[in-house]
Parts: structure tokens; C-alpha cells; sequence
């Protein structure tokens, strides 16, 4: 049965650790426990999380939040080296990128680590180190709330983008997703092009899905906050894409700021280029600044955490604004929050 409760506590339920309310709070274990539900008799709006490690309440939430909770990792088909499994949506994301390294299979590994659950992998595209979710998602099983019936949607029929899916935008609130399909492979396929990941493994290392994965992780617990003991909601701002034009004027800023000799950190993605937004921040001066309980993180100034563990929203986003204000004045960019604000 559908567990309801109400006036229900968020705070053990973002990973921000904001100190928020909903009207309702919903958890559902299968599809049968969906298909028992009310929807209009609860309170509206009903909003779906996951994990809840990329949002940020800004108060109260006046609706209901509606959790899929439904677990597990089964084998579906194997088609020459490519395998199939189906994840529930409230399997943990890291769970399954640790399930399929132990069974050597190749895929996942690159975005170990990172936050939140596996229906919501689906809708943010959760990218690192060179992998994105789409690489790896077949297809989406949902409920689609206008037809009433449970669908199949191929992955590349979702319009996957960096962190963004139809599921963000045209299809916002339609679609209930119950298990995510996933395409990995038996055969090596290692991506150790982004960053440092390469300079990461000793060289004649045999790869492995296991040996990447816990490189992975290494780096990433240097880098970002540990979720068990400072609320985040990792990346707070994606990384803007800007024209060749633009960013040969902000080569000039930082050479003017740093030396006639200093390289700005930057990805060419077709005609244009990707400048690392924690680069612009720590050039603007905001590493491990606070406002309140905010604060910006020392080692990866992306990320926003709640320091004090009593942060508001309002701080956060106090921080948030500072940030957006002093690189558009810099760098004539306005960065967007990659956390979605609820
Ligand atoms: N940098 C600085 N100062 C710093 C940290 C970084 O200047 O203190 C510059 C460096 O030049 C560095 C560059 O920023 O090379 C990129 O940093 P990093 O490799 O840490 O990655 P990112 O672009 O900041 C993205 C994702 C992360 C993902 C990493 C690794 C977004 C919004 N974020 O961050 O994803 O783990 O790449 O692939 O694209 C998340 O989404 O929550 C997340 C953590």
C-alpha cells in the first residue's frame, strides 16, 4: 500500500539538509502501489523526487512529494558484448554503478559516486568525468499521467542534453518513472579523456570497471564534500558554453588579472567552448566565502554546502545571487544554477 503522511519533515530527504515541510509525502515500492493512488484527492501540486540530491526547497513545500521507492537490479537480455539490466527508480544510483564494477561489466563506472537515484539519473542526465547517463540508458519505463498507462520511452527519444531531458522541459510532470533500462558492456569501453583521470592510473595498469571506479572515487572524495557529513547538492551552477569571441575576452580579464603568460582551463565543444564555472568563481574570490551558514566549498567552489548544517534557503541562495552578480560583471556570463529551485 501507498504510505501517506502529512505535514511531513524533508529534512532527512534533501541532501541540502534544508529544514522544510511538505503538505503530504507519499512513498510508493511497486507499480501496483501507483496505481492505488488518488491523485486528486491529495495535495496539490504533486511533485516527484528522487534522492533529492539535486534540489533546493526555498520554504515549505503546499503539495505533496511523491517518492518511487521501488528497488532492485534484474537481467533482462545480452545481445552480443552489449547487456541489459532494469534498475526500480528508488534504486540508489551507486548501488548499481557498484553492482555492475563487481561484475566487470563496463559503463557506469565513470559516474560512481555521485548522489541520487536511479529514476532521477533518467531526468537530470547526471554526468562526470566524460560519461553521462545517456550514454548507458536504453530506455525509461513510466506512468504517464495524461494517457493513464504505463510506456516505454527509447532513451534517445528523451533529447538528452548536458543535465537536461525532455523529462526537464516539454514533459515536465507527465511521466512517473518506475525502472530505468540500462545498456552496459561485457567487452572494455574506458573513457579517461576527462580531466585528470588518466594522469590518475600508473601507467601498464590493467583497467578494469572496479580499478576505474575506485580512481573515481578517490577523486571525487578529494574534491567534494562527503554527503554523510556537510549538505550540498553537489554542482550548484553548470558549466556555461560561450563563443569562441567571448571567451578570447575572458583569456584577456585573466591575463590582465594573472600574467601575460596564464592559461584559462576551458573544453572546445564543437564551435564553442565550455569554461569551468568553479574556475570564475575562485577567480572572483568567493572559495570558502559565507554567508551565514552558506558556504562556498574550498576545494570545488561549484558546490554550495549548508556549513553550518542550520543554513536557510534564503542564505543559500543569498550566496547564489552574489556569485551569478560578480561573474556576469566579470566575464559578461550569467551562470545558471544546475540545482533545481523548488
Ligand atoms: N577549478 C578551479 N578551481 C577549483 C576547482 C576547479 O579553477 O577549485 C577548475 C579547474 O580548471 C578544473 C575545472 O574547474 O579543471 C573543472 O573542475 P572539475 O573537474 O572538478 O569539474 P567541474 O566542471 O567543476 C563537472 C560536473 C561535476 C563532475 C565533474 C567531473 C557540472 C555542473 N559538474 O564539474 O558534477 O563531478 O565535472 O566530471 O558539470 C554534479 O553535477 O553535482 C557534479 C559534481
Amino acid at each position: 500500500m501507498p504510505k501517506l503522511v502529512h505535514n511531513a519533515d524533508l529534512s532527512g530527504r534533501n541532501t541540502f539538509r534544508m529544514k522544510v515541510r511538505c503538505a503530504a509525502l507519499v512513498e510508493v515500492d511497486s507499480e501496483e502501489d501507483l496505481l492505488k493512488l488518488d491523485f486528486a484527492s491529495l495535495p496539490q501540486p504533486v511533485m516527484v523526487m528522487g534522492g533529492g540530491s539535486n534540489l533546493l526547497f526555498r520554504g515549505d513545500f503546499p503539495g505533496t512529494v511523491l517518492h518511487v521507492g521501488i528497488k532492485g537490479v534484474e537481467q533482462c537480455s545480452q545481445q552480443g558484448d552489449e547487456i541489459f539490466f532494469r534498475a526500480g527508480a528508488g534504486e540508489v544510483f551507486d548501488s548499481f554503478c557498484a553492482f555492475a564494477a563487481e561484475k566487470g561489466l563496463w559503463g557506469p563506472e565513470n559516474l560512481s559516486l555521485i548522489p541520487g537515484e536511479c529514476g532521477a539519473s533518467a531526468v537530470q542526465n547526471i554526468g562526470a568525468y566524460g560519461v553521462e547517463a545517456k550514454d548507458i540508458i536504453h530506455s525509461i519505463r513510466a506512468w504517464d499521467t495524461q494517457e493513464k498507462r504505463f510506456v516505454d520511452i527509447p532513451g534517445a527519444g528523451c533529447d538528452y542534453g548536458y543535465r537536461a531531458s525532455n523529462f526537464k522541459t516539454v514533459w515536465k510532470g507527465r511521466y512517473i518513472i518506475t525502472y530505468v533500462t540500462y545498456r552496459l558492456w561485457t567487452s572494455p569501453h574506458p573513457v579517461l579523456d576527462y580531466g585528470g583521470l588518466r594522469k590518475s592510473i600508473p601507467a601498464e595498469t590493467e583497467l578494469s570497471p572496479g580499478l576505474l571506479r575506485d580512481t573515481i572515487i578517490g577523486i571525487r572524495r578529494k574534491k567534494l564534500p562527503d554527503p554523510e557529513e556537510t549538505g550540498s547538492a553537489g554542482s550548484f551552477f553548470c558549466n556555461p558554453v560561450i563563443s569562441r569571441e567571448h571567451f578570447e575576452r575572458i583569456v584577456e580579464t585573466a591575463r590582465n588579472d594573472n600574467g601575460a603568460e596564464y592559461e584559462v582551463p576551458h573544453y572546445v565543444v564543437g564551435e564553442m567552448i565550455k569554461v569551468p564555472a568553479a574556475w570564475m568563481i575562485e577567480q572572483c574570490g568567493f572559495k570558502g566565502q559565507r554567508l551565514g551558514g552558506a558556504q562556498v566549498y574550498q576545494n570545488q567552489p561549484l558546490v554550495i554546502v549548508n556549513a553550518s548544517g542550520e543554513a536557510s534557503p534564503d542564505e543559500i541562495i543569498g550566496l547564489e545571487n552574489r556569485i551569478i552578480s560578480a561573474i556576469k560583471e566579470k566575464y559578461g556570463i550569467t551562470l545558471h544554477p544546475e540545482v533545481e529551485h523548488i
